[in-house]
């Protein structure tokens, strides 16, 4: 008979097997009702004279896949998860998890906390808190190292990267892989085969393997700590992570409970967390648009790319990827055999480093064809143009898609900048036309801006966010506007970067101060790597129509006309040579910016790196309100999810409206007022920003009015 513990947990017996199943879709996320109905279900299973063994299994698509995060910031709800957890192990009859789907964060904790773990062959068990800038709060920094050792556990707490059962069973924090679907009578046969051989109790707090050899667990300790000073400056829960498991080797477990306890307690309070978590959040809601509320998407089962550049041919790789077929078009032979190289270079890359094999390979490629003739596009539903930069190009090859493709295809471009609108006009089916904006290198970004034409049917944009899910990309809605949401945003802050190089701060200043950050390089490091001559063109582009109240820099075209375009050229912000492959500042560069002050009177000042951080962040911060205030992004978050994912801002400062919300609007908006003293075109605060400072309301307060 099954009896409900609570509405979330339910307990029935089978042959002296109690069966504890959770039921708390869609994750069986750990809130109050799943641990009171553990703590109590284990409770009263120890206590059951019937009962010689407990299972812990979960219904559904996994096993717990962590805390309830939406409890977070809220006040906590009695039992607590390391309470839950121990009463778990202290069960005086063995204990077993029964593992399925992602078995991750507290999730698996409670496994851990269980005295034997046996798991389905595709399960993944992790410890992602590091994700949400946390660190396991239940017992996961002192249970694994005892059994795995200091390095496994440091790798999955720092990379927060599940591993597959077969590594858990290697690294012992799985005993045993089920080899059958039926994980329930699989954890009742592990039972009764514990049971016949007389296996008790094991509690996890009481074993040692992972510790005995205690010198070189503190010596790996050590090394992550080098490593994090290089790879997590800034950042506070992984260097809490390492002192936690260091402290499972140096302080009984009871003590160690403790110092993960105040060390989670902070950390839950930090504004780190509060930016991931919100992240994590964001990345969720981006795909919540208008237009899903009444349509569906078109089945899309064959994908094209016309162009087998840069982009086209990452483009066929992440839909490769996928499983889908492509057909790839090219202008002629010669380039086509160059997009198949490019494709191909790719998977040979992923061969040499281990992570495919060449008939992995042979059959992805197997789905992949080309062509220099447009009619091998007849049979797809959806087809990307990545060709040059040319509004006159694209129109021509969007006439040939015009031609070839069935009605109903969704014809896309990849443009960056040009008119999607105009694109779509010179078309017969404006309805059919979207703008897919991936980002460099496209198979491993995570970004899609899907952009949303005036004259584009409901289903093509459900059918885009369809293809991003397919792809395993980050979607966020944009409108058309020069520069969609991120890249306008990059042109503005760029130029906040030019007009500090200009009044006196070196692009080495300017530089350290926005890696000081978190960002992983400044904006002139992005230059030279991406190649000074791009946003040349985009400037020489623009010039016929910048506004005359635009103040110009012209530093960045001086470096040009030298031919130092950066990383390609050898030359660019910063020298890059066989002494200095990662770039060292250069003097001549110096003298050129010097001549330019003094040619438009301008006497240096020195900035502050706090100085900078304001500048760069309030030019950012004053174009996302603008975005947002246009229409042009649906709500503050999807400006986040873009800069974080596209742009490479810090994911634990939240994204720039979030980090907006956290410094306060109205310091914000009293820096730009300031400045606009010395430009007001550059620095006139959004009307947005001014309304909601008048409010004293949050830019959070417009995501969550939108959801
Ligand atoms: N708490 C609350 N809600 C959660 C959740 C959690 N831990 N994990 C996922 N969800 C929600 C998502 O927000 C989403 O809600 P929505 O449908 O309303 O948008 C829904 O569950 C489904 O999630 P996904 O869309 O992400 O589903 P996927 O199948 O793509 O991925 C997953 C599933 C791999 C489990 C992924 O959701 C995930 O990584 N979740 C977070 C895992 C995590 O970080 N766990 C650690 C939590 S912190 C912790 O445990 C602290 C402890 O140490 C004390
Ligand atoms: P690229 O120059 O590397 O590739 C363009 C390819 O298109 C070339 O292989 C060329 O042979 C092919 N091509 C040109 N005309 C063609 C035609 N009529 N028919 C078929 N193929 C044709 O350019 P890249 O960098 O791949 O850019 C492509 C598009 O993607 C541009 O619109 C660009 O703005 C956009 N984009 C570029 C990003 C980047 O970082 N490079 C990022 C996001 C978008």
């Amino acid at each position: 008979m099954t009896e409900r513990i609570t509405n979330k947990v339910s307990l029935d017996i089978e042959d002296g097997i109690a069966f504890l199943t959770i039921d708390n879709p869609p994750v069986n996320a750990l809130g109050q009702l799943v641990r009171q109905g553990l703590a109590e279900g284990v409770q009263r299973a120890g206590d059951d004279p019937a009962v010689q063994a407990v299972v812990i299994i979960a219904r559904g698509r996994t096993f717990p896949a962590g805390a309830d995060i939406t409890e977070f910031g809220k006040p906590p709800l009695e039992p607590f998860l390391p309470d839950v957890c121990q009463t778990i192990e202290d069960c005086p009859k063995p204990v077993i998890a029964a593992l399925h789907g992602t078995a991750l964060g507290g999730g698996f904790e409670i496994a851990l906390s269980a005295h034997y773990r046996i798991a389905l062959p595709s399960t993944r068990v992790g410890l992602p808190e590091v994700n949400l800038g946390l660190l396991p709060g239940a017992g996961g920094t002192q249970r694994m190292p005892r059994i795995a050792g200091a390095g496994p556990a440091l790798d999955l707490m720092l990379t927060g990267k599940p591993i597959k059962a077969p590594r858990a069973l290697e690294i012992g924090v799985i005993d045993e892989i089920a080899d059958t679907d039926d994980l329930r009578a699989a954890s009742a046969d592990y039972a009764r085969r514990l049971l016949a051989q007389g296996a008790g109790a094991r509690p996890t707090s009481q074993r040692a393997e992972g510790i005995a050899d205690k010198h070189a667990f503190l010596a790996e300790c050590q090394a992550r700590r080098a490593q994090l000073e290089r790879r997590a400056r800034g950042q506070k829960s992984p260097f809490m992570i390492v002192d936690c498991v260091q402290a499972a080797a140096e302080t009984p477990f009871a003590e160690g409970m403790k110092k993960e306890r105040a060390a989670f307690m902070e950390c839950l309070g930090s504004d780190q967390s509060k930016g991931m978590i919100h992240a994590f959040f964001a990345e969720r809601q981006t795909a919540r648009i208008p237009e899903a509320k009444t349509a569906r998407p078109r089945a899309i089962d064959r994908l094209g790319v016309v162009g087998g550049g840069t982009m086209g041919a990452g483009i066929a790789v992440a839909m490769l990827q996928s499983g889908l077929p492509v057909v790839m078009v090219e202008r002629d032979d010669e380039s086509l055999a160059r997009g198949r190289a490019n494709v191909e270079r790719v998977f040979d890359r992923n061969i040499s480093k281990g992570r495919m094999t060449d008939a992995d390979k042979s059959a992805i490629m197997g789905r992949f064809s080309g062509a220099t003739d447009y009619d091998a596009l007849e049979g797809c539903d959806l087809v990307v143009e990545a060709v040059f930069e040319d509004m006159d190009v694209k129109k021509a090859v969007f006439a040939e898609l015009d031609r070839v493709l069935r009605p109903g295809a969704v014809l896309a471009t990849n443009t960056s900048y040009l008119d999607i609108d105009e694109i779509a006009a010179s078309t017969a089916r404006p309805q059919d036309v979207i703008g897919l904006h991936f980002f460099s290198p496209a198979n491993i970004m995570k970004l899609l801006e899907i952009v949303v034409p005036a004259r584009v049917a409901d289903d093509v944009v459900v059918t885009a966010f369809a293809l991003a899910k397919r792809l395993g990309k980050v979607p966020v809605r944009a409108g058309v506007c020069d520069g969609f949401i991120g890249n306008r945003m990059l042109a503005v802050y760029r130029r906040a970067a030019d007009y500090m190089m200009e009044d006196g701060a070196s692009p080495y200043d300017i530089d350290a101060a926005i890696r000081d950050f978190g960002f992983p390089m400044g904006p002139y490091q992005v230059v030279d790597l991406a190649g000074g001559d791009i946003s040349w063109a985009a400037r020489k582009r623009r010039a016929a129509t910048r506004p005359p109240e635009e103040r110009y820099v012209d530093i960045p075209d001086q470096l040009c006309k030298r031919g130092w375009f950066g990383q390609k050229t050898g030359r660019g912000y910063y020298i890059y040579d066989d002494k200095s492959p990662r770039g060292r500042p250069d003097p001549e560069v110096l003298d050129i910016i010097d001549a330019e002050r003094a040619r438009k009177n301008i006497t240096p000042r020195a900035f502050s790196p706090d100085e900078i951080r304001d500048r760069y962040l309030a030019a950012m911060i004053n174009e996302g309100c603008k975005i947002v205030d246009e229409g042009i992004a649906l709500r503050p978050l999807d400006v986040d999810v873009t800069l974080l994912n596209g742009y490479a801002f810090p994911r634990w400062r939240g994204g720039p409206m979030k980090y907006a919300d956290m410094t306060g609007l109205d310091v914000i908006l009293s820096n730009l007022r300031a400045w606009a003293a010395e430009d007001a075109y550059f620095w006139r605060p959004s009307p947005l920003l001014e309304r909601l400072v008048a409010e004293g309301r949050s830019l959070d307060d417009l995501n969550k009015a939108a959801t």
